[in-house]
């Protein structure tokens, strides 16, 4: 398989064209951004562990039924994913109030939510992607009742799968962030990453952040906690 050109280079990914129709090369790379880009930083081996930790939580999910745009890691900080065109939306499950939400609602992080619930962002930088309804989804034709109706649906059973993936592991997934695309079809495929810059992970005994929340609020070594998550995917428990 053969590396074309850089179609697109966002925050924590670039993703190149490949000789085979409809499969995009994406490398995972090693900056740390938060804030919509507020606060940088490079740190070294994050790509490494994202495209790891990623690729692990893909292929555990295909094993439970759940499709996505993974098909294969093919380097260390590299994968193979099939072509899909990006819903703009950021579906955010939750099933412990935490960020955002203890902000907006005034709920002391770390409260857990009786049933986990879903919201959706509009996926735009320059509005700062915004917490909208399904009305507004619908405004901006961004996806029909149905559709989003799906999208819910798909978020709801990706949650039952992760959590109780990582509660084996002792970790509690208190939130975590999805985004679909459409494929050829017209399918509705989950594509992007799920990493722990995208969920936010706390361990069940000590309630330690082993997430992006360790960077965004300068709370110790990043790498070392993207280590454990990945030490306890593959079974090798460590404590940090
Ligand atoms: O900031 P907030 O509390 O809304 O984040 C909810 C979840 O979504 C967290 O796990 C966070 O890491 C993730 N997220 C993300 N990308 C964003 C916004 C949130 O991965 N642009």
């Amino acid at each position: 398989m053969e590396k074309l050109g850089l179609l697109y280079e966002g925050k924590a990914k670039r993703i190149f064209g490949t000789e085979r129709d409809g499969v995009l090369w994406v490398e995972y790379k090693d900056s740390a951004t938060a804030f919509n880009g507020q606060k940088k930083s490079e740190i070294t081996g994050k790509g490494q562990l994202n495209n790891e930790i990623s690729s692990l939580l893909f292929a555990s999910l295909k094993e439970n039924g759940i499709d996505s745009h993974f098909i294969e890691k093919i380097s260390a900080y590299e994968q193979l994913v099939q072509q899909v065109s990006i819903i703009p939306l950021e579906v955010v499950t939750r099933n412990i109030v935490a960020g955002s939400l203890s902000k907006r609602l005034g709920i002391e992080e770390g409260t857990p939510l009786k049933n986990p619930i879903v919201e959706f962002y509009y996926k735009n930088d320059d509005l700062g992607d915004p917490l909208i309804t399904e009305d507004h989804v619908e405004v901006l034709k961004i996806a029909s009742p149905q559709e989003l109706a799906l999208l819910k649906q798909k978020a709801r059973k990706i949650n039952d799968v992760l959590s109780n993936l990582f509660s084996k592991l002792g970790i509690h997934l208190v939130d975590f962030k999805l985004e679909f695309g459409k494929d050829s079809h017209g399918e509705i495929l989950l594509a992007d990453e799920i990493s722990p810059d995208t969920c936010r992970l706390w361990d069940k005994n000590t309630n330690q952040k082993l997430d992006k929340d360790v960077f965004r609020r300068d709370l110790g070594d990043l790498t070392t906690v993207y280590q454990e998550i990945l030490n306890r995917l593959r079974g090798e428990t460590t404590h940090v």
